[in-house]
Order: C-alpha cells, then sequence, then structure tokens
C-alpha cells in the first residue's frame, strides 16, 4: 500500500524540476504510515502553505505551520531549555531559516527568560539560508528557490519580519551559505561529531564555520532535523562500497589487514 502511494508520487515527478514529493518522501513517511491523507501539488512549498493559509479558515481547520502562534510558543521553549542547561542564555545562537519561525521564536523565548530573570544576557541571533533561497538576504521573495537542504527551500518567509527583527535587535545577522558549504558541515558533522542531521540543520554550522565567532564565546548552533528525513540526499552524500568475493582473505584484502 505504502509503496504503491509512494510510487504515485515517483509518477508525478517530472511536472517541474523544483518537484519536491520524492526529496522528501523520508518525512513523509511517517505521516503516510499513521494512515494520513498526503496531497501532492504541483508547486513549491510557498504555493502549498498560500492555499493552505486560504483553505483552512474557510474549513475552520488548524493550520499548524510557523504562520500559527502556538507553534512559536512551544518552539520557544528551546530558548528556555538551552539557558536551563547552560546557566545563561549563549553568546551568539546559529539557526537555519526557511519560513523564519524558528529563529523568530527562539529569540522571543530568549526575551522572555531574561524578563523573567532566568537569564542575564541575550544571545546574538545569526540565521542561516541557503544561498539557493535566500529571500530574506536578498530582500525580496525568490520565485523558484532551490537548494538540496529541503526544509529550508522557501522563497517567501511566512515570518519574514519578525526574523528580521530578531536578528537586528539581538546586534545578528540573516546571511546566506551555499549547498556546498552546507554538505561540508552535513559531512563533518557526522564525521567528527557522530550527530547525523538534515542538510537544512548543517546550515547553522556552515554559518558558524563560515562566519566564525570571537575566541571564547558560546555559541549553541540548533541542529533542527535528523539526517533521516531526507534519505535520498544521504545515500548521495556517501560513496556506497562495492561488492567482494565471499571470502575471509578478499575481506581482510578489502580493509587491508
Ligand atoms: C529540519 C528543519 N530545519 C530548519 C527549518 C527551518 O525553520 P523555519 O522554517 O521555522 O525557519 C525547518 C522548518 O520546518 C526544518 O524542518
Amino acid at each position: 500500500m505504502l509503496k504503491s502511494i509512494l510510487d504515485g508520487y515517483r509518477f508525478c515527478r517530472p511536472v517541474r524540476d523544483n518537484w519536491t514529493i520524492v526529496d522528501t518522501a523520508g518525512k513523509l513517511v511517517q505521516a503516510l504510515a499513521h494512515g494520513a491523507r498526503v496531497v501532492p501539488i504541483e508547486g513549491s512549498f510557498d504555493d502549498a502553505l498560500g492555499i493552505v493559509r486560504e483553505g483552512a479558515p474557510r474549513f475552520r481547520l488548524t493550520l499548524v505551520n510557523s504562520v500559527n502562534p502556538h507553534r512559536i510558543e512551544g518552539q520557544k521553549t528551546g530558548a528556555f531549555e538551552i539557558v536551563d542547561v547552560l546557566g545563561d542564555a549563549p553568546d551568539v545562537h546559529c539557526i537555519p531559516v526557511g519560513n523564519a519561525g524558528n529563529i523568530s521564536a527562539y529569540w522571543k523565548g530568549y526575551l522572555e527568560y531574561k524578563e523573567a530573570g532566568r537569564s542575564t544576557k541575550l544571545p546574538r541571533m545569526m540565521g542561516f539560508q541557503a544561498a539557493g533561497a535566500a529571500p530574506i538576504v536578498l530582500g525580496h521573495p525568490v520565485e523558484n528557490p532551490e537548494t538540496i537542504a529541503t526544509a529550508i527551500r522557501i522563497g517567501n518567509p511566512a515570518s519574514w519580519y519578525s526574523a528580521t527583527a530578531a536578528a537586528s535587535e539581538s546586534g545578528g545577522s540573516i546571511t546566506a551559505v551555499t549547498d556546498d558549504e552546507i554538505m561540508d558541515a552535513y559531512t563533518f558533522l557526522a564525521r567528527q561529531e557522530s550527530i547525523f542531521c538534515e542538510a537544512a540543520s548543517s546550515a547553522s554550522v556552515a554559518g558558524l564555520i563560515k562566519q566564525g565567532v570571537p575566541e571564547g564565546s558560546t555559541v549553541v548552533c540548533v541542529l533542527t532535523g535528523h539526517g533521516l528525513k531526507d534519505p535520498d540526499l544521504a545515500i548521495k552524500a556517501i560513496s556506497v562500497p562495492s561488492v567482494i568475493d565471499l571470502d575471509l582473505g578478499s575481506v581482510l584484502a578489502e580493509i587491508s589487514l
């Protein structure tokens, strides 16, 4: 059943160059397994969000995207947890920016915690968009956003203004990282830190490496999603070993023992 549903997506794929259903199949599998009905559309994330924003109030449906203020209230508690663990706010907070809810939510959380006396300072919020999907950096929407980092492949972020406010009020910035920089950070995190995250998530570390921070700074990079949410990219990023003969000698020779 699941296979036939996914095959259906494949059938749809060639419609547009930036069609993302197959790219994001890893994210959909869980929803499909739970029996969700998923409706593929011929368009981008921004197109899909436009449709559900229009339709949700008409049918009294709850939209759970970051345009929903309850989601921001939930996400802001990530900042509370960071302060609880560190004992104070970090100096710098690095985060990927797609629809821009996350950066807005974390900043809200830091502000509220400081106001409540739980921290003594506020971090510089450093947001990172993918270079091919960097509307905030460019200052205008991007019609056909392109990046391997599917979770931040967004051309017109819903929380644009709160994100720029978070960056400017905190003395931070929103800048771009290339797909190559994202992939370098993705590989670095998997190999050096044993953290297998989504490409979009590694944009925060790619940005940190690119921009740098003063020595001695306390820096938090939020890694927003697990690598298995995008298994296709994970497979592309590795070289699959070739099959060898079925005997111990061949195995030992292969691993140079
Ligand atoms: C894995 C991952 N990283 C980054 C983001 C970007 O967050 P935002 O769209 O709130 O900017 C998202 C958004 O859903 C995500 O799923």
